[in-house]
């Protein structure tokens, strides 16, 4: 178990390679399958009913949200139910335009092409992008030199479905051809405890509903949490009591994993307390927080902080990161209100403004 001796904890929502194999065999292939969510799913389930009806492809569709929340299982799901092949690549790995328009060239009437990470695409790839996903066409230089000539090649029609955990990132060129865009939420406990429930049955792991309750109460609204954690308390169980997870199991599982009751692990809780201790609260810029705990800028703002913004324990205000009452009593710390007027106070009065604000780019993007 090379990957729980990383810096991240058991909790962190990002995929590890211990992930990988278990996260195949665990993925739902179907829609049914496939809990919570139930706006974009049903969203999706009309999208694909008139698309087929039609016998059209399916719009182009971005999906976004933090890590470990479903989106690359969205995407597979939306692929069988149209009865489609599935092309899976991401951002990074598509260095020149060539290997896209090859990529595209490549597709069959239908396809899916799954672009993850779709924010980390270099600019002239996503240039090859625009056309191929408005006209199904690219253009490509055909020859060296003086001989070199523009050539247009049409392209199967096809659908892009792309995803990314920062959706700001996202050009607005490349979003606006998107004909819908997903936003991914935390999940809630009961959607949590089908996902454990479905998960134990297809590892063949013993659980009972006290078991279920209290791993989907600590998944931190994750789905890939909520399946992490499950293997652990069911190793735990196999050798620290009969095999069977039941709640008090789980409850010393957890408390082995310095896992809270909250879900929070230590990772989290150093960070608030970096926060509150180190910078009296905040406001604090990433950056400085990040040097302080040694971890990357952008795995705290991708992994740890989203929950902790859920859990309303943490504010992004322009100035920096600022540490919300409900932390300090969390974490056992004396708090007192910000004096009346001053810039904590307001930028803390506006920090719901921002939590809200969050979820306004959901939905489509164009009517059509
Ligand atoms: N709605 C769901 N119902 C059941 N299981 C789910 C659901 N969503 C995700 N899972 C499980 O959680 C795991 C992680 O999901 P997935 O890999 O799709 O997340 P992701 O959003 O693509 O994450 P990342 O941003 O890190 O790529 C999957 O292996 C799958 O088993
Ligand atoms: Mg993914």
């Amino acid at each position: 178990m090379a990957a729980s001796e990383e810096r991240p904890g058991p909790l962190t929502p990002a995929r590890t390679a211990e992930d990988a194999g278990a996260e195949n065999t665990l993925r739902p292939r179907r829609l049914p399958d496939y809990f919570g969510q139930e706006t974009v799913k049903e969203s999706l389930r009309i999208a694909i009913t008139a698309a087929q009806r039609r016998d059209d492809p399916l719009d182009h569709l971005l999906f976004h949200g933090p890590p470990g929340l479903g989106k690359t299982t969205l995407a597979m799901i939306v692929a069988a139910e149209m009865g489609v092949s599935i092309r899976i690549t991401s951002g990074p790995a598509i260095e020149r335009a060539g290997d896209l328009a090859s990529l595209l060239t490549s597709l069959q009437p239908g396809d899916i092409l799954f672009i993850d990470e779709i924010h980390r695409l270099p600019l002239a790839v996503e240039e090859v992008l625009y056309p191929a996903m408005e006209d199904f066409s690219v253009d490509i230089i055909l020859g060296k030199g003086p001989k070199a000539r523009d050539v247009r090649l049409r392209l199967s029609r096809f659908t892009l479905v792309g995803a990314t955990t920062r959706f700001a990132l996202v050009s607005q060129p490349l979003r606006d051809r998107f004909g819908a865009a997903y936003r991914l939420d935390f999940y809630d406990e009961e959607a949590l405890s089908s996902i454990v429930r479905r998960s134990a049955g297809v590892i063949g792991c013993a659980i009972d509903p006290g078991g279920v309750a209290e791993i989907a109460r600590r998944a931190r609204g994750t789905a890939r949490v909520a399946n992490r954690l499950l293997h652990r308390v069911r190793d735990y169980a196999e050798v620290m009591a009969d095999g069977v997870v039941t709640a008090p199991v789980a409850r010393d599982a957890l408390a082995q994993m310095q896992v809270d009751e909250l879900g929070l692990d230590q990772m989290d809780r150093e960070l608030l307390r970096a926060l509150v201790l180190r910078f009296g609260g905040g406001p604090v810029g990433l950056e400085t927080i990040a040097a302080a705990i040694s971890e990357e800028p952008d795995t705290i703002m991708d992994v740890y902080e989203p929950y902790l913004l859920k859990l309303g324990f943490l504010a992004r205000t322009p100035r920096g990161r600022v540490a919300m009452r409900a932390a300090y009593e969390h974490l056992d710390l004396p708090w007192e209100p910000p004096a009346a007027g001053s810039a904590t106070q307001a930028m803390t009065a506006q920090a719901s403004l921002f939590a809200a604000a969050d979820g306004a780019e959901t939905g489509p993007l164009r009517p059509t």
